[in-house]
Parts: C-alpha cells; structure tokens; sequence
C-alpha cells in the first residue's frame, strides 16, 4: 500500500490535525510510513486513500494512530529518579499533611497512562508513604490513570505483567504488589482498590476538579505548541492551587505557561500550582 505520496501525508496530516490539533509535521517520513501502513494493514485496508476514508469516518481509529505514532512504550518506575524524586518531595509531604489535617482523600491522575505501568508505579509510591506515614490507612487513594487508546487502557485493567516487563520493579517491591500467575504478574487488590482505568483525550476539557497531582509523563512532548498550551491550562483548570503536575524528563512547560507553576525540581520536572493562583489572561 503507498503511504509515501506527499498527498496522502498531507490528507493525515491534516485530519489529525483539524481532529485533534494533533501535529505530524515534525515526524520522520519513514516512522509516519511504518506506523499509519500497520495501522492500515490491520484494518485490511488496500490504499492510502481507503484508510484516510476509515479514519475520516472512525473516531476510535483516529485515537488508535495517534496512540501509534506517540508509541505507547512505557515501564514501570520509568526514570527512577525521577519516581524517587516524586516519592520525597510530593508524595510523602502531601499524604502527611492529608492525615495530620484529617483529610479524607488524595487524588492523582496518571494521563496518558498507556498499558498502565505509570499508573501501578504511582499506587506503589502513595502504599509506601502510607505505609510509613499511617499505618491504619484510613486515607482515600484515588488514582484515574487516562489514555486515548482503549487497546492500552484494556492491558492496564488486567494489571498483569509479562516477566520481561517487571525489570523496574525491585524485588521487594515486587513481592509486596505483585502475585506470580502463569500469565506473568498480577498486581495486588491493594494496587487495584487505589486505582482505576478510563478513556480521555488531553485536548478535552477535564470534568474532575481538585486534584491533588499530575503525573502527565511523555506524552506532551508529540504535541504542537498550540496543543502544548491547550493540554497545559487543562491541567491548570483541574489542579488544586498547590497541586502538583509532573512532566516526563524531556519536556517542560513552554512560554507563558511556565509563569502558572513554581519550579520544585526542575531536573525531574515537577512543577507546583501557586496557593494564590497567577492568571493568564483567557485561562
Ligand atoms: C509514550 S506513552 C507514555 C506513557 C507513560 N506516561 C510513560 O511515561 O511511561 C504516550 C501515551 O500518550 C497517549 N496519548 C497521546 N495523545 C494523547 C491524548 N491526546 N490524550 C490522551 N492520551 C494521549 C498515547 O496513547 C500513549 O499511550
């Protein structure tokens, strides 16, 4: 199937980006090429124009190429660091507060979770606090992790690991949340009860509100800058002033955004909502 002539590419281009503000421009030819022929190929689809005519009439198609194109790769603890950084200096202070003011829950959101891990890695993170912090656990743990794709949202429910999948995972760690099953390693009820799995595109404005944390980890770095602004005052709308939002490690908050956060540490990117909120004009 030919997926390389310049109007076929401009055709995608074009609807990702009138659909969902999504922008290829900056891809490669050749990764564009092998992702959009296996996404045209599963669908049997013979021509370049036949899948832009199933994308044009397929929502859930548009959602599956774009999960493609921005690689659901992801582990568990992804950048260690960076889940050690998020353990000290968000984790334990607000799950502290939370009990020593007698509030009842904690709510993060784990967006563009993909198969999950990110998600687990987090409840890992909040069980460890707890535990330190109160042992009578009586502190509410919600934990939404969100993606596009509903093919990665059906592995993150399952909460099963294949063996090669767990190399982030430290053996203790892995003996306290996981089970070994024939089919590999099932996350613990403890993990399930604080977490749970929906469907949700970024660009959408978010119905939740109060949340205490974002942990939004290599996903905006696929969008274009007007994207970027958009998916950025979603997660300002959403977020409690003094809630925190965690990006992946190469990106960062770009232009007038960056006056919306305080830095708390840049190298792992987390980045505080303000207690009395700046604005931007529009937001
Ligand atoms: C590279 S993975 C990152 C997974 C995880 N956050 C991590 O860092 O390991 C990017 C994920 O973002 C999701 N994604 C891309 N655009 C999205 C959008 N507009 N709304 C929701 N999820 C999106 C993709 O489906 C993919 O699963």
């Amino acid at each position: 199937m030919e997926v390389e002539g310049d109007e076929t590419y401009n055709l995608i281009r074009r609807h990702l980006l009138n659909a969902r503000g999504f922008d290829i421009s900056g891809y490669s030819r050749s990764f564009l090429n092998r992702s959009v022929r296996k996404r045209a190929g599963r669908l049997g689809c013979e021509s370049g124009m036949e899948y832009i005519g199933r994308l044009r009439k397929d929502e859930e198609e548009v959602n599956e190429l774009i999960a493609a194109l921005s690689v659901n790769v992801t582990d568990f603890f992804r950048d260690a660091d960076a889940f050690a950084a998020l353990s000290k200096l968000v984790l334990q202070p607000l799950v502290e507060t939370k009990i020593r003011l007698g509030w009842s829950a904690l709510r993060i959101w784990s967006a563009g979770c993909a198969t999950g891990q990110e998600t687990y890695s987090i409840a890992i993170c909040v069980a460890e606090e707890l535990k330190k912090a109160d042992p009578d656990r009586n502190l509410v743990v919600r934990i939404v992790g969100t993606d596009l794709s509903s093919s990665a949202l059906e592995i993150a429910r399952t909460g099963i690991y294949a063996k090669e999948r767990m190399r982030g995972v430290s053996r203790r760690l892995l003996k306290e949340y996981f089970s070994a099953s024939e089919s590999g390693y099932e996350v613990t009820p403890e993990l399930r009860r604080m977490t749970k799995f929906s469907k949700g595109n970024l660009l959408d404005r978010p119905t939740g509100k109060f949340l205490d944390v974002i942990v939004c980890r290599n996903v905006i770095i696929y969008f274009s800058r007007v994207v970027h602004d958009q998916v950025i005052d979603n997660f300002v709308r959403v977020l409690k002033p003094g809630g925190y939002l965690m990006l992946g490690r190469t990106e960062t908050l770009m232009g007038p955004r960056r006056q919306l956060f305080e830095a708390v540490d840049h190298e792992n990117r987390i980045f505080r909502k303000p207690l009395t909120p700046m604005s931007l004009s529009g937001l």
